[in-house]
């Protein structure tokens, strides 16, 4: 019995441990008391959502609930839309990317995003991939090929790819093409990937090879990752948040938001009861 319990006692500080380390991590975003409103349209309201780095940060929600909104905001891709307003604050690495003077190109730099469909430029898988790095000056050949063949090597593309470099990227299936989007992302080096419904134009083994690569990717990358999808959230995620009507209504350990959710709505999402 007592042994039974000095177990149970050692088991408790081990997860207490765990719990210690998990908070320690670096925190990436600080979202606090967001508002967002598209003209009248009030999108974000008052959103708290800590996003804690090499981790994968999954968002779930009905549509139109604000997640496209929320990660656009994160690299403030979101004034590209002249009726928005916002209030609160978001903390990249500390620092408000709402406050003046602030670098929105170093941010946007830092923070990269891979769309909901394949977007490559209509250009060489090569060109695709040193656009960015030539954007930042590198004109070297040799530097500018190493460059290439690590971003598609990260993104386990370099394979299917290494002998048509200088074919047109539109030629590729629309899963290669998605994994070129994510190698262009990672050819500047960014901190933070955003990720729109990056699968829901794939076929179920381009989604299969984009989920492994998101999971390889986290230990060099901080992931945020909208999906539909609850499996996909589920397979992939450390942290998940659930958004609804705007609101942050639960954020926690995906394994807790999908065995015992606090709130009811996200129980009743998740059990795809509405959505
Ligand atoms: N450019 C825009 N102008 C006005 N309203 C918008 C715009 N983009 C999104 N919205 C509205 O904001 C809400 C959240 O949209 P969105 O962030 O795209 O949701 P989700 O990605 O969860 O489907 C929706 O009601 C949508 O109609
Ligand atoms: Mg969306």
């Amino acid at each position: 019995m007592i042994q039974v319990q000095e177990q149970a006692q050692k088991i408790q500080s081990n997860e207490t441990v765990q719990a210690a380390q998990a908070n320690s991590k670096n925190t990436v975003f600080e979202t606090k008391n967001f508002d967002l409103w598209y003209g009248q349209h009030h999108a974000l309201k008052n959103i708290n959502l800590d996003i804690k780095e090499n981790e994968v940060t999954a968002i779930i929600g009905p549509s139109g609930c604000g997640k496209s909104t929320y990660v656009k905001t994160l690299n403030r891709m979101i004034e590209l839309v002249p009726i928005v307003k916002t209030s609160g604050e978001i903390n990249y690495r500390g620092r408000n990317i709402f406050g003046s003077g602030y670098e929105v190109e170093e941010l946007r730099t830092q923070v990269g995003m891979v769309f909901q469909k394949p977007n490559p430029f209509p250009k060489s898988i090569y060109d695709n991939i040193a656009y960015g790095p030539r954007v930042h000056g590198i004109k070297n050949k040799k530097i500018l090929d190493e460059i290439v063949e690590k971003s598609l090597r990260g993104a386990a593309i370099w394979d299917d790819v290494k002998d048509r470099l200088h074919q047109n990227a539109y030629g590729l299936s629309g899963g290669q093409q998605q994994r070129i989007c994510i190698a262009r992302c990672l050819a500047v080096e960014p901190d933070v990937i955003l990720m729109d419904e990056p699968t829901s134009a794939l076929d179920p083994i381009s989604t299969l090879k984009v989920e492994e690569l998101v999971q390889e990717l986290k230990a060099q990358y901080s992931i945020i990752i909208v999906t539909h999808n609850m499996q996909q959230a589920a397979r992939i995620s450390d942290k998940t948040a659930f958004f609804l009507n705007g609101e942050v209504i639960e954020f926690d350990q995906t394994d807790k938001i999908f065995s015992t959710p606090a709130d009811g709505r996200t129980e009743d999402y998740i059990s795809g009861r509405f959505g």
